[in-house]
């Protein structure tokens, strides 16, 4: 039995939400993210590589990414930012929910984060982490939102520029739900808005 028609999934799983569209299929992320780790491993090639995951939604992307990355000398760390909850709009208002275990002054430090929307998240993390000196800051976003773009702020790696559309899977939520599904959907406008 296929559940093509509920979701539009591709392959063995369902993409098991009502009315959404797979905007992304997991054969693009996966072709996606390996050139992104050939070009992020040429870009520090001889360097010590220490990337930030920004939980929860990144953790799909940087699990997939750290292993595409030629590199040697790789480390891993975490941190949590205030969510949206039940909304999908940004409050604006961002603090801390969980800090990295580690310092990272002298490092060179890739963020690694689900998508950039309004960019206040990413704009409140890279000052707080560039205040703490590390020896260079970037980040890579899986996916780019950029319509919605209320600051500017530097992403130095984007997987996927896409449309004003709210998405699930790949890591990325709604209201808790659908992190696990392995394509990137579009939820139907009417949900979401
Ligand atoms: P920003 O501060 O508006 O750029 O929001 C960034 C954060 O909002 C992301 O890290 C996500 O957690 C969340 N977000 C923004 N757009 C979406 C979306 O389409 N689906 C799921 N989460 C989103
Ligand atoms: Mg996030």
């Amino acid at each position: 039995m296929t559940q093509r028609g509920r979701g539009g999934g591709v392959g063995s799983l369902p993409t098991p939400v009502e009315g959404g569209e797979v905007l992304i299929p997991r054969e693009e992320l996966a072709r996606r993210v390996a050139e992104l780790g050939r070009e992020i491993g040429r870009d520090y090639a001889g360097q010590a590589l220490h990337l930030v995951g920004v939980l929860k939604g990144a953790v799909t992307f940087l699990a997939d990414l750290a292993r595409q990355l030629p590199l040697p000398d790789v480390s891993i760390d975490y941190l949590a930012i205030s969510s949206y909850g039940r909304s999908t709009e940004t409050s604006g208002a961002v603090r801390f929910l969980k800090d990295l275990d580690e310092p990272i002054a002298g490092r060179h430090v890739l963020v690694v984060e689900d998508i950039v929307d309004t960019g206040l998240t990413l704009a409140y993390l890279r000052a707080q982490l560039a205040a703490r000196q590390p020896a260079s800051l970037a980040v890579a976003a899986m996916l780019d939102k950029p319509e919605r773009r209320r600051v500017q702020v530097p992403v130095e790696y984007v997987g996927f520029v896409i449309p004003d559309r709210f998405v699930v899977g790949y890591g990325l939520d709604y209201a808790g739900r659908w992190r696990h599904l392995p394509d990137v959907v579009a939820l139907p406008p009417d949900l979401v808005r």
